[in-house]
């Protein structure tokens, strides 16, 4: 099953297909949203964890909001955004098997979110799956949706029990695989390393 998804994930027309087929049927536990902070690598921890979380949970999941800015390295405040930093589309697409990925809560619940109605956790980097299952998920189903803020680089322990083995093939794949970053920012990397 999973080695069928790999080569789905590297043959563009394939994954489509998938995304077309999966994602609107799939009936969720409710709305995850995350905001992120840190450097490139903590990001992208954060983000790997988000999408195991967001399966565990049988939840949707937001685009994370990326907060931190490095504008001491020279990028634009822009970088507040993560589709400045990676392809959005292609991440959306590369987890549609996996996971409901939107990109913004509807309306009527963003509207709630700014009046702050909705619970929010903020999980260390060693946050136990049984933390998710016990704590945030019953808040979930309460209130439809929850919101997570990390600043750790992660919110999931980077070892998991051995039930759990496909949630940590789930992060390495969208490590490698799902979060392509955006070609200007692949140019702007270089640039950087090589000043
Ligand atoms: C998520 O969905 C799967 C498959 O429908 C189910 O087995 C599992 O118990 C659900 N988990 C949660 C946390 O809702």
């Amino acid at each position: 099953m999973y080695g069928s998804r790999l080569v789905k994930i590297k043959n563009g027309a394939m994954c489509l297909l998938a995304f077309l087929v999966a994602a609107p049927t799939v009936q969720t536990n409710g709305f995850i949203y995350a905001k992120v902070f840190g450097g490139f690598e903590k990001i992208r921890t954060s983000i790997c964890d988000l999408v195991a979380i967001a399966r565990l949970l049988n939840a949707t999941l937001v685009i994370p909001e990326i907060q931190e800015s490095i504008q001491s390295k020279g990028i634009s405040s822009k970088f507040k955004s993560f589709s400045y930093v990676y392809n959005e589309e292609e991440f959306i697409a590369a987890l549609a098997n996996d996971v409901v990925i939107v990109k913004s809560l509807p309306p009527k619940l963003k509207a709630a979110r700014k009046r702050k109605q909705f619970p929010t956790f903020k999980p260390k980097s060693s946050a136990s799956p049984n933390f998710y299952i016990s704590e945030v998920l019953p808040k979930l189903k309460q209130a439809n949706v929850i919101g997570l803020v990390l600043i750790d680089g992660g919110c999931l322990q980077p070892i998991l029990p051995p039930n759990l083995v496909e949630y940590q093939r789930l992060r390495c794949r969208v490590a490698f695989h799902s979060l392509q970053f955006r070609p200007e920012i692949m140019a702007l990397g270089h640039l950087m390393v090589e000043r």
